[in-house]
């Protein structure tokens, strides 16, 4: 039986694939059938997700940050895969949780060039490689639709990414290339560990958390399988918050 998930066939760049929230991404992609490209800076972790997902993985490392770097994994992409259906802009970082009185111009701008100038740099030359009927998901973050304390930079750059996630959607609409955003709320990942362990700042977000657990990056799997797929063909534009109901009161 068909079904409207199935992604066979279809080539998939992940940004940030060699663990985490990516890893998990890609894993459930290539499960609905796809050709997974996984992408970051560091190849033994990629080379690790390539080993549990099997044939259909092509690890490519670059940094998003980079221009030339991105230019160079689309390139690689094509010459390797033939085309590009879909694009999962998950790689971000966010190295600081303290108020702007003591955050740096450097802090800030490390946190803004991959979260968000990367998302800009992988959208312009690999989603600018995308055919009709593909798809875009910029990873954003619940810390993307309202703010969260100390963390100033990260929330300027996931509103960023909700937001030009919006324009590009209307611009790419008549190339029948969906644009959308996967906010995910607290997955325990080395992103977060310290911060969800902690007996007092953990416990706080928990509370907040009604379905009483932290995500696990699988967690995120069904809902980047429905952005990807035909599934979600009349959707763009808009964003699919993934946070155990986080914001729901
Ligand atoms: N964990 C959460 O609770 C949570 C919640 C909401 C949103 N998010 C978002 O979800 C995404 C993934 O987060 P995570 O928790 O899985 O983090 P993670 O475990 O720290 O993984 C981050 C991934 O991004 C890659 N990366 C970092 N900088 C990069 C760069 N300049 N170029 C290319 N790849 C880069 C890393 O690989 P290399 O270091 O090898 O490059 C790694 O694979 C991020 O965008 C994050 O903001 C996370």
């Amino acid at each position: 039986m068909s079904s409207d998930f199935d992604l066979t066939g279809k080539v998939c760049v992940v940004t940030g694939a060699g663990r985490g929230i990516g890893r998990g991404m890609a894993e459930g992609l290539a499960r609905h059938g796809a050709t997974v490209v996984l992408s970051g800076r560091t190849r033994v972790t990629l080379e690790e997700t390539a080993a549990a997902i099997g044939e259909r993985a092509v690890v490519v490392t670059a940094d998003v940050s980079k221009e030339a770097d991105v230019l160079a994994l689309r390139d690689a992409v094509l010459e390797r895969c033939g085309r590009i259906d879909v694009l999962v802009n998950n790689a971000g970082v966010n190295a600081i949780f303290k108020g702007i009185e003591r955050t740096s111009l450097a802090e800030w701008q490390d946190i803004i060039d991959v979260n968000l100038t990367g998302v800009f740099l992988c959208c312009k030359y690999l989603g600018g490689a995308i055919g009709e009927g593909g798809s875009v998901i910029n990873v954003s973050s619940v810390a993307g639709h309202g703010g969260l304390l100390r963390s100033g930079p990260y929330c300027a750059s996931k509103g960023g990414v909700e937001m030009f996630t919006k324009s590009l959607a209307l611009d790419w609409a008549k190339r029948k290339v969906r644009v959308n955003t996967l906010a995910p709320g607290w997955v325990d990942t080395d992103l977060t560990h310290g911060l969800l362990e902690h007996d007092v700042h953990g416990k706080r977000l928990l509370d907040r958390t009604p379905l009483g657990r932290f995500a696990t990056p699988l967690d995120m799997a069904g809902g980047v399988v429905f952005l990807a797929s035909d599934a979600s063909a009349f959707m763009t534009g808009q964003s699919l918050v993934i946070a155990g109901g986080w914001g729901a009161e």
